[in-house]
């Protein structure tokens, strides 16, 4: 099985296992929602968006209960999509958008129109397991992007891990680990990638307050742990400060056509 088969095998599992649930994305819920909840501030209401990596729905259909837009979603895990589906039919009166899902993987994506005006994709992209891949897709997205249209990348980006392992080793804590089927995004390879085609980059650190307390501070105060507790009071207490500085693995990325 090569690498890329076992990538799209461990979602398919996760969608076995979480099933409707959000935790079939992302343990830490409370960062996801406030993902959404930044993503969305970028978007203008009635725009056409594109949501690439959608598993199960959870944060497309947060959107679509936020936002007036028209969403269309892919995913290449087809159980994620078949979950994605079932979430949709059962919250689609409590939307203010209109949401299509349907099996894609974003590698195969060539758009010959510029159909959207904003395509966001939220954990996605750091799942191609080379640098080459993920420019790839990123051009593919590019094509399918009306002009002066919006490319949002919420991703685990390589500068954040390395500047929150290097705090973290002044206080003789241990690395956090790249998980094994992720590639961390090079948020300067991808800058100089689009260098002289986006209009404006901007790079918005939306839980770098949320990062430093609960991914350096707790461990700091209160040792390693071996299972993540995302609902631990320091998760709690940090989901509610405002982003101090430009700290965080995860972070939102714009590239404006
Ligand atoms: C961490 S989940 C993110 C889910 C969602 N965007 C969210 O906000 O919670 C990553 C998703 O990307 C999907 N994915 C990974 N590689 C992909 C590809 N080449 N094409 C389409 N989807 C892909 C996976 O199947 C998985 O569902």
């Amino acid at each position: 099985m090569s690498n890329y088969e076992k990538i799209l095998e461990f979602w398919n599992q996760r969608a076995r296992d979480h099933k409707t649930a959000p935790t079939a994305s992302m343990g830490d819920v409370l960062l996801m929602d406030r993902e959404v909840d930044t993503a969305q501030s970028y978007i203008p209401e009635g725009s056409r968006v594109l949501d690439v990596g959608c598993a199960n729905g959870y944060s497309t259909l947060r959107l679509a209960r936020i936002k007036k837009v028209e969403i269309d979603a892919f995913d290449y895990s087809a159980e994620m999509v078949h979950h994605a589906q079932t979430a949709l039919e059962a919250q689609k009166s409590t939307l203010k958008s209109p949401v299509k899902f349907w099996v894609q993987d974003v590698l195969k994506f060539k758009p010959t129109t510029e159909t959207y005006d904003v395509i966001i994709a939220i954990r996605c992209i750091i799942n191609l397991p080379t640098l080459a891949q993920q420019l790839e897709a990123l051009d593919n997205l590019w094509l399918g992007l009306k002009p002066n249209g919006k490319l949002i990348l919420s991703d685990a980006t390589k500068q954040g891990w390395d500047q929150l392992n290097a705090l973290r080793s002044r206080f003789k804590l241990k690395e956090t680990p790249m998980p094994w089927h992720n590639l961390y995004l090079d948020i300067e390879a991808i800058n100089n990638h689009f260098q002289g085609r986006s209009k404006h980059i901007h790079v918005d650190h939306f839980a770098s307050t949320y990062y430093w307390g609960t991914r350096f501070l707790r461990p700091a105060i209160l040792g390693e742990y071996k299972t993540a507790n995302y609902s631990s009071l320091f998760n709690k207490i940090f989901i509610r400060f405002p982003n101090l500085g430009s700290f965080g693995i995860q972070k939102i990325m714009i590239y404006t056509k």
